[in-house]
């Protein structure tokens, strides 16, 4: 059995759709190529990666709570979520283990409504704007922490 510390990587609503979703803004990763590239970076780190993604708040606020049942550490990017869900941000809240925010893009260099962010606050840290990388930057951040 790997001795390997497991972290999840949790994907939120439209990041399935990546390659294919607005190009212009996203790249061509594809969201296959975000898995392949979190486990290939995590098992460089000595970590297990397990990658989820869903459109349903519900589900996401879910998995929230099983991480922080089992102390599980997270690199989260709640999409669209980031800018309103309350229930996302309580969730992360009660958190019991680092979980570091991630966007492809830079929100705060695109329009209004994403300037802000409800879940920053809540955060072990955000890292944002280097595409994929802000997803390997974060699993180094948690290699990193003390745990
Ligand atoms: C995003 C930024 C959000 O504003 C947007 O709603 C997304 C993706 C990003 O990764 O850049 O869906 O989280």
């Amino acid at each position: 059995m790997s001795e390997n510390r497991l972290v999840w990587v949790l994907n939120g609503p439209n990041l399935g759709r990546l390659g294919s979703r607005e190009p212009e803004v996203y790249g061509h990763t594809t969201h296959a190529d975000l898995v392949a590239a979190c486990q290939q970076a995590g098992a460089s780190l000595g970590l297990d990666v397990e990658v989820r993604q869903t459109d349903d708040e519900a589900e996401l606020v879910g998995w929230i709570h099983e991480a922080s049942q089992h102390s599980i550490s997270v690199v989260l990017n709640p999409a669209a979520f980031t800018h309103y869900s309350y229930s996302l941000r309580d969730a992360v809240a009660a958190r019991t283990a680092p979980l570091v925010e991630v966007h492809l893009t830079n929100p705060a260099a695109r329009e209004d409504f994403r300037h802000n962010s409800v879940i920053a606050g809540a955060s072990s840290g955000t890292i944002a704007g280097f595409g994929l990388a802000s997803y390997l930057l974060a699993l180094q951040a948690i290699a990193h922490e003390p745990h």
